[in-house]
């Protein structure tokens, strides 16, 4: 049987809203979700936290679970302290601005701030964060920085803002559109994790060092709770379902498997094999607060 959605009496009304129907459809169909965004996702609904980044565990807060909030705003709050005070009009844009938490808190404290996320499901959530905000209306550019329309908002930031999301873009696509849109004497406020020190990049434009903080070991307590998580918990619930569905569906079990094997293996080294650990964090990565101030 042929089925049609298309009623043979379409209001104008009706259309529009089929339109939308199938430009959705469309959407789910074409949007493939990338894995790091599937992690971002994961994290957000399995821990229950707003922000997306380590956060800052100082000696004083005792590592768990329910800490990391707390361990999350007061990263939010250190980034909040390198900029300048909102006392006239200071546009900030956050790039890669995952649920909009920090760029809510941006609004909340007087700053004229906008967001760029390139995944349609945290764009969502920025967007009913910001809902019943009134004052600056905030521009949300859903695209990856690489496409920002720079046309648009030439020399119109005062700071450009990177929290954990600097390593996702490549230099050589970030730092032209850096400078195009930011005002001359802005700043551009870096902070995430490298392979080495300070991105080497950076020297090679006219961008200038103002501060180089080390976090290293202030963030990287964070890796003991995504290890603890991992290992202990979604591991263990993971063999759990797996045990279940096997039961029932041997066949397709095997199948998948064998079908899935070297995927399977990729996964298993990377989030379960509990070499996550603050000490290879420390050995492997360098967290830095980097700020500089476009001439
Ligand atoms: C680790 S999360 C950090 C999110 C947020 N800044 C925070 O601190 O909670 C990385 C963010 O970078 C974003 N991102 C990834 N690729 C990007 C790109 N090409 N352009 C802009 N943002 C990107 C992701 O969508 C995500 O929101």
């Amino acid at each position: 049987m042929k089925f049609s959605v298309t009623p043979k009496t379409e209001t104008a009304r009706d259309s529009a809203k089929l339109e939308s129907m199938r430009n959705e459809i469309r959407h789910v169909h074409v949007k493939k979700m990338h894995s790091r965004e599937l992690g971002l996702l994961l994290a957000r609904q399995l821990l229950d936290v707003e922000d997306l980044h380590y956060g800052l565990w100082d000696a004083d807060l005792e590592l768990r679970l329910s800490n990391l909030a707390t361990a999350q705003q007061r990263y939010n709050d250190m980034l909040i302290a390198q900029l300048p005070r909102p006392e006239r009009e200071v546009r900030v844009l956050d790039v890669g601005c995952g649920t909009g938490q920090l760029l809510r808190q941006l609004l909340d404290r007087g700053y004229s701030a906008d967001g760029v996320i390139p995944s349609k499901d945290l764009g969502d959530a920025v967007r009913r964060k910001l809902a019943d905000r009134s004052g600056h209306r905030s521009r949300i550019f859903e695209c990856g920085f690489e496409d920002f329309p720079v046309e648009q908002c030439r020399r119109h930031y005062d700071v450009a803002l990177f929290s954990e999301s600097f390593q996702y873009i490549s230099p050589s696509a970030s730092l032209p559109i850096l400078q195009a849109i930011l005002k001359p004497g802005a700043l551009l406020l870096i902070s995430d994790f490298f392979k080495s020190d300070a991105p080497e990049s950076m020297k090679r434009t006219p961008f200038v060092l103002l501060k180089d903080e080390d976090i290293t070991r202030r963030v990287s307590p964070n890796m003991e709770l995504v290890n603890d998580l991992l290992m202990n918990r979604i591991k263990p619930a993971t063999l759990t379902i797996g045990r279940y569905i096997e039961g029932r569906h041997p066949l397709l079990v095997r199948l998948a498997l064998a079908l899935l094997r070297k995927k399977l293996d990729k996964v298993n080294h990377k989030y379960f094999s509990g070499h996550r650990s603050r000490e290879v964090f420390e050995r492997f990565k360098t967290y830095h607060l980097l700020l500089y101030r476009l001439p």
